[in-house]
């Protein structure tokens, strides 16, 4: 492993809710930038970074990317913001940082803010890329069907969101309870819903993908790939499941894609019969 280069302020140990060291902390915050840019990410976007926390994609946005843009991260944890703004904005002052006092039974149980009435701090319209990484894994349903119909308020047409969750389908229903699985997902919250830890349902829940599938078209945005992670001992490279959704475009540019398309058909067609004609 080469080292990175760490010429950023570090958050205090005792704010770090994984316990990583300097190296593991910018080593893992620049995978997760990096993977941000690989699924289009532009360096000079605006980037809103759903739980945002200590700071762990910024500080691999700046540590290990060209990114540029604007970046609006929140979170529910009061300490956690705060350093970010006293510590992050200073060296970066494109990085903005908001505390949100929502409540959440495993990260902020007396937060006053319910979270189906949450805000997005950003307007209509005005965001190309959310970042949600392991925020929906600790959510119950209705609060992800509220965070997702925000997505569609905030991003811009055509604008994405990377997020990651545990997801199930019956084929892999008998792994995610098996001891092959880091989070054993042995009781069931209902129908298609599962958790880990009988005292703790939030600290890991997972969702069957046919739920995840429709709650993401009734918001109103669709999936683009879905990638499944390690956690239950499947081979990969990820660890969480990798849902990419996109709002979909104006309607104008669905019809010149879908026109595009066409086109391009027609033209293979043509193609292909000239060479048969020719041969
Ligand atoms: C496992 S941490 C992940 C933090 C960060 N995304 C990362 O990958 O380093 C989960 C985060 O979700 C935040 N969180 C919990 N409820 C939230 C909510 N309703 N809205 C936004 N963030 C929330 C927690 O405060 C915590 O920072």
């Amino acid at each position: 492993m080469t080292s990175l280069a760490i010429d950023l302020p570090m958050p205090p140990m005792q704010l770090r809710i994984m316990k990583e060291d300097d190296e593991a902390l910018v080593r893992s915050g620049t995978s997760l930038a990096r993977l941000m840019m690989e699924r289009g990410l532009k360096a000079d976007g605006t980037l809103l970074d759903v739980g945002s926390c200590y700071g762990r994609l910024p500080l691999g946005l700046l540590a290990g990317t060209d990114f540029h843009g604007t970046y609006i991260g929140f979170d529910v944890l009061r300490k956690q913001v705060r350093w970010c703004k006293r510590s992050l904005t200073p060296v970066a002052p494109n990085f903005r940082f908001h505390h949100i006092d929502v409540r959440n039974d495993r990260y902020n149980p007396s937060g006053t803010v319910d979270p189906l009435e949450v805000r997005f701090p950003a307007k209509i319209g005005s965001i190309d890329t959310i970042s949600l990484f392991s925020i929906f894994t600790h959510f119950y349903r209705a609060d992800i069907e509220h965070y997702l119909g925000e997505f569609k308020r905030v991003l811009k047409p055509g604008g994405i969101a990377v997020t990651t969750w545990f997801v199930y389908d019956d084929a892999r229903l008998p792994l995610i309870q098996s001891d092959a699985s880091v989070y054993p997902m042995i009781y069931e919250l209902d129908a298609h819903t599962r958790y880990n830890d009988p005292d703790d349902p939030l600290r890991a829940i997972a969702f069957e993908e046919s739920l995840v599938r429709s709650m993401v078209e009734a918001a109103g945005l669709e999936i683009v790939t879905i990638d499944r992670g390690t956690w239950c001992g499947e081979p990969g490279t990820i660890f969480q499941d990798l849902i990419i959704l996109r709002r979909p475009g104006a309607l104008k540019d669905r019809v010149r894609a879908r026109l595009g398309h066409v086109k391009r058909r027609v033209q293979r067609t043509v193609e292909a019969r000239r060479a048969r004609r020719s041969s």
